[in-house]
């Protein structure tokens, strides 16, 4: 079923556990990501940064292949089709191409553009039945040629956007998008309990889920996370699980460089991944 994202992360928030929100590629990304949902029972949230957008030929493409893979493959757990990141312009695409959420990254406008912008994408999704997210504090690292410099977020002004009415709230809190440098500080959790305390019931997003520790995600959780976008990952395990089957020759052997057979590990290795993040994000048989 694909549905906005407003239900599944309210009831998250409220059960103290977090939806994934994995990006999608492509057409095996699609599948594997929503199979493991149906297969553990789990809400999920598919994400598609501009970039992915474009890649697949579109978010027109990118809709009306995420609905009809629901249908045909029988899929009955709440799915949402968010996008990622995006601009102003790439917000009001989405709507037209029938995605039920968005995110509006305003994050690099002052406040008053941001709050601006916000409030009139807020306007058209409450009337559309749609969620979308807004985020203050740049997320750090570069996600499809998006730069953030890993900001921590004023509390206040997540306040003033929180109560502009969005869905969700994504507040830079030290977390970066793609690896994580060996220096890294760590999650700002005096940040994230002061946001709380300020946001009361508003679902919180945490961007940048690869490689954070299990139990600062489960910290993270506890003060108020509801949502936990992981994208990388499921790229470095899909990349592992190709090049060991190349490596391995087995595209030499009979008819292993059949597309079907060859990218079957590294499908098979995003699953794993989305399953162990469902795990640790609390939201296994949440449906
Ligand atoms: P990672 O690629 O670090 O998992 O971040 C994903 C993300 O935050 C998408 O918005």
């Amino acid at each position: 079923m694909l549905v906005s994202a407003k239900e599944m992360l309210n009831k998250a928030k409220a059960g103290k556990y977090a939806v994934g929100q994995f990006n999608i590629n492509n057409l095996e990304w699609t599948k594997a990501i929503l199979l493991t949902a149906q297969e553990q029972n789990s809400p999920v949230i598919l994400g598609v940064s501009e970039g992915a957008g474009k890649y697949m030929c579109g978010f027109k493409t990118v809709a009306d292949m995420v609905k009809a893979m629901i249908d045909e493959l029988g899929i009955t757990v709440p799915v949402a089709l968010h996008l990622d990141h995006g601009s102003y312009e790439g917000a009001k695409k989405c709507i037209d191409a029938g995605f039920s959420s968005i995110m509006f990254d305003g994050s690099h406008y002052p406040i008053e553009e941001n709050i601006a912008k916000t409030k009139e994408l807020v306007g058209i999704c409450d009337r559309l039945g749609l969620s979308i997210e807004a985020e203050v504090g740049a997320i750090g690292g570069e996600e499809d040629g998006v730069i953030g410099g890993g900001e921590v977020a004023d509390p206040q002004e997540c306040k003033m956007i929180a109560d502009l009415g969005v869905t969700m709230l994504a507040a830079g809190i030290g977390n970066i998008h793609g690896k994580y440098p060996a220096n890294w500080a760590g999650l700002r959790f005096d940040t994230l309990d002061a946001i709380q305390k300020l946001t009361g019931t508003m679902p919180l997003v945490l961007h940048g889920g690869t490689g954070i520790p299990a139990d600062m995600i489960k910290k993270a959780i506890s003060l108020g996370v509801s949502k936990i976008n992981v994208n990388t990952e499921c790229q470095l395990a899909f990349a592992a699980a190709t090049r060991e089957y190349i490596e391995a020759g087995k595209d030499l052997e009979g008819k292993g460089f059949d597309p079907r057979k060859l990218l079957a590990p590294g499908v098979e290795a995003i699953k794993a991944t989305v399953k162990e993040k469902m795990e640790l994000f609390g939201s296994v048989n949440k449906a």
